[in-house]
């Protein structure tokens, strides 16, 4: 089932109009969320998130955020779905052709449960190939990365070129050279002192909920961690890579185009990876008592 507008109607159903601003325009705002055990990860985190990207496109999420965590719970609970990948699209709406946002009366509200499927185990062990593609990451003054916005070409042209060199991911490089993330991850290095380096939010990047969490891990394990400005040559010198997401957690990079970078995942990036299914197990725990 899917949440559509204000109650749950079966995938056939669930349809909008030709004129929904989102399909013409790209004009709204998502979230993905992870359910572990039939529990919403972090929620009240990407709810802000949410409203905080619909504030940056002036756009009124017409829902409470109790109503908001109400229906993913509804949807997920309509689904029978313990281990699942949430999505919840907000839309501007349905309205005659023009650009104009106050053409569109109501905002479209919806939401997608899918069951979680895992990568391969291996992907884990051995970690993933990326390349840093030509397509520069959104120059912030013209689109806001911090804005989780359904404006996703810019990404949509990085994956096709990770894609045509056979990568799981692509990182871009923001408009002056510097590392910023990937399609739909932020991206981590160790470098050669053992400081876990992560590009900085001002690079013009989404403020990921788990590079947040990365970086609260690091300061627990006494590891020094840096938010910065970083050029290509410092993360092809790295001793370890990984990239992170909601629905990945922690995922290895053992290869960056024809940079090796290690064999397996790293030491350090595995000790972060367990640290985060603690705490992943701490927060369920925390949520049933
Ligand atoms: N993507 N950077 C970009 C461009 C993203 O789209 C995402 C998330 C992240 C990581 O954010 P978080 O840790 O809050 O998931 C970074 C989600 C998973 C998606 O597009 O489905």
């Amino acid at each position: 089932m899917i949440f559509l507008n204000n109650k749950l109607v079966p995938k056939k159903k669930a349809l909008i109009s030709v004129f929904d601003h989102g399909f013409l325009y790209g004009d709204g705002i998502y979230e993905t969320l992870r359910i572990y055990k039939g529990i919403i990860f972090k929620l009240d985190e990407h709810i802000e998130r949410l409203y905080r990207s619909a504030e940056m496109i002036g756009l009124a999420i017409p829902k409470k955020r109790e109503e908001i965590r109400n229906a993913v719970y509804k949807t997920i609970a309509s689904n029978r779905q313990k281990e699942a990948v949430v999505r919840i699209t907000i839309s501007r709406g349905t309205g005659p052709l023009g650009l104009d946002p106050s053409l569109c009366p109501k905002p479209t509200f919806v939401i997608i449960s899918n069951k979680f499927r895992n990568c391969p185990a291996e992907y884990y062990s051995k970690g993933v190939k990326v390349s840093i593609v030509n397509t520069r990451r959104n120059y912030g003054p013209a689109l806001d990365p911090r804005i989780k916005s359904l404006n996703f070409l810019n990404n949509v042209l990085a994956k096709i070129e990770a894609k045509n060199r056979a990568s799981y991911e692509a990182l871009m490089m923001n408009y002056q050279g510097y590392l910023a993330e990937g399609t739909i991850s932020n991206v981590f290095f160790i470098n050669n002192k053992d400081i876990l380096c992560t590009p900085a939010i001002k690079v013009g990047i989404l403020e990921g909920i788990t590079r947040g969490m990365i970086l609260d891990i690091a300061k627990g394990l006494g590891l020094k961690s840096r938010e910065g400005c970083f050029r290509r040559k410092d993360i092809y010198n790295a001793r370890e890579v990984f990239i992170t997401n909601t629905s990945m957690e922690v995922m290895p990079v053992t290869r960056i185009d024809k940079v090796r970078i290690a064999g397996k995942a790293g030491r350090l990036t595995s000790m972060i990876h367990d640290k985060y299914k603690e705490k992943v197990s701490d927060y369920i725990e925390a949520f049933n008592n």
